[in-house]
């Protein structure tokens, strides 16, 4: 079939130009403008990059229109049903689910690199007891390139491999002893005979005085938020890994740079934000005033968790999380929580609301993730670290995908210059 192309022309009678058009297995297809700058000495101008795909990849795929969610090919609500965490870390970073034997192994591989460095853990006492965990997360993840020399030749594939394993595994004793040193507990060792998630859950809520139980609810609650957050194709914060890992940098160096990406609250620091919100109505009789507000330019107020770059229909991440929110209550008991029948009012008015309705802005992850985090008793500070969490899968796999891309390149966007034009240096006497 001969090659598609797409043509610009120009208003100024310069002569046009033809584009390659490629395409993809599904979504829209693209126009490869890689010589536009060599063929007419413009660049496109994208801020936000609204138009523009930055890479090709074979992970994750949206529909924002249609509000589908795909792990190589899986839908997310099937996945969140019926896996674990792991085995979605599995199929996320290798392409395939894996079949028990190499699930088996992928679990024992991760289980045996859940501990730090000894020497890691006194890393912590250098920050405030104050301090946001996600900027103890930057600091720590940052730093663990320091402590492992060995697997940080980012071209060498086994290499590559043993510190995706050292991330995924790590990321959740990392976290746990963030919130730990928060409170003043001491660190928790994990534990190996326990899952991933229920490690993760003892190694934050467990102390050495007491015997630590699991509740099966509770865990799976959690391994379902890890999967319907472990990735989004070219998010900000994957976006901000891959730009880091086309530099060279090491994978640390690179994750560490997610990390500081997705704390911001327009990304993964929405979720914290969100309870913060809910907080400051207090009450769903100051839901109008609030949306009122929302609506009001000078106001600067956002409804945290809701509106979506891609999704322009309901983010299926969180219809499924709203469902787990009311599982967990219930199990615990709390079916008449506040908080959730607040964020459930507030949905339902900003849903029928035309400002909302024309601006095509519906709940994402973020809404509801935080009021099932909060009646698992995590505290909100650690809200985004957990999303990191989860998303470590998705920035590894991102990030190693690039090495098999023949495409990849150094990350070096350009710019509409709008500065002052060539002029002399003036001396500092005679400035005015
Ligand atoms: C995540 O990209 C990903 O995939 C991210 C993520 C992932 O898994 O990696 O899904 C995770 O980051 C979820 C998003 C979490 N953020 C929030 O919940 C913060 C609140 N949301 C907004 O800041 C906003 O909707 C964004 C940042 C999420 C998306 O912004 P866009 O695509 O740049 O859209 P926009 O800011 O240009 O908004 C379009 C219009 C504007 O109004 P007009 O100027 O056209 O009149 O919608 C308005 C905005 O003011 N708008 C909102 C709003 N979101 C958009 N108005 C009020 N409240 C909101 N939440």
């Amino acid at each position: 079939m001969a090659e598609k192309l797409a043509t610009l022309s120009f208003s100024d009678g310069k002569p046009s130009v033809d584009f390659p058009v490629l395409g993809g297995t599904m979504g829209p297809e693209v126009i490869d403008v890689r010589a536009l700058y060599a063929k007419t000495g413009m660049f496109t101008y994208d801020p936000g990059y609204l138009s523009t795909a930055s890479t090709r990849s074979k992970i994750t795929y949206i529909d924002g229109d249609e509000g589908i969610l795909l792990y190589r090919g899986y839908p997310i609500e099937q996945l969140a049903e019926r896996c674990s965490f792991l085995e979605v870390a599995y199929l996320i970073l290798n392409g395939e689910l894996p079949n028990k034997q190499q699930l088996e192994q992928f679990v024992d591989i991760v289980v045996h690199h859940t501990m730090v460095h000894e020497q890691l853990s006194r890393f912590y006492s250098g920050f405030r007891r104050d301090a946001h965990p996600m900027a103890v997360l930057c600091g720590v993840i940052g730093a663990l390139s320091a402590f492992y020399h060995d697997s940080i030749d980012i071209n060498d594939p086994r290499s590559r491999d043993i510190s995706a394993f050292r991330l995924i595994a790590k990321l959740p004793t990392i976290t746990a002893m963030t919130y730990k040193y928060n409170v003043g507990q001491p660190f928790m060792y994990p534990k190996n005979s326990l899952s991933y998630v229920e490690n993760f859950l003892y190694m934050t809520f467990g102390t050495p005085c007491e015997e630590w139980k699991p509740n099966p609810v509770l865990t799976r609650a959690m391994e379902r938020i890890l999967i319907l957050h472990a990735d989004h194709e070219q998010n900000a914060s994957t976006s901000t890994v891959r730009l880091a890992g086309s530099t060279g940098a090491n994978p640390f160096a690179c994750i560490a740079a997610g990390v500081a990406s997705l704390w911001g609250p327009a990304h993964g620091g929405a979720n914290e934000a969100v309870l913060k919100m809910l907080d400051q109505i207090g009450d769903a009789k100051h839901i109008p005033e609030f949306i009122k507000r929302v609506k009001d330019r000078e106001d600067h107020s956002m409804l945290m968790g809701f509106g979506h770059r891609v999704y322009k229909n309901y983010d299926p991440r969180a219809r499924i999380i709203q469902k787990t929110c009311h599982e967990v209550l219930e199990e615990l008991d709390l079916k008449d929580d506040k908080l959730f029948k607040l964020a459930m009012a507030l949905e339902k008015v900003a849903l029928e609301d035309d400002y909302f309705i024309k601006r095509k802005l519906y709940p994402n992850v973020d809404f509801y993730s935080g009021v099932v985090y909060k009646a698992l008793g995590i505290p909100v500070p650690l809200f985004t670290a957990i999303f990191a969490l989860a998303r470590t899968v998705g920035w590894i796999a991102q990030w190693n995908e690039m090495f098999s891309d023949p495409d990849s390149k150094l990350n070096r966007p350009r710019q509409l210059f709008t500065g002052p034009t060539t002029r002399d240096f003036v001396p500092v006497e005679k400035r005015k």
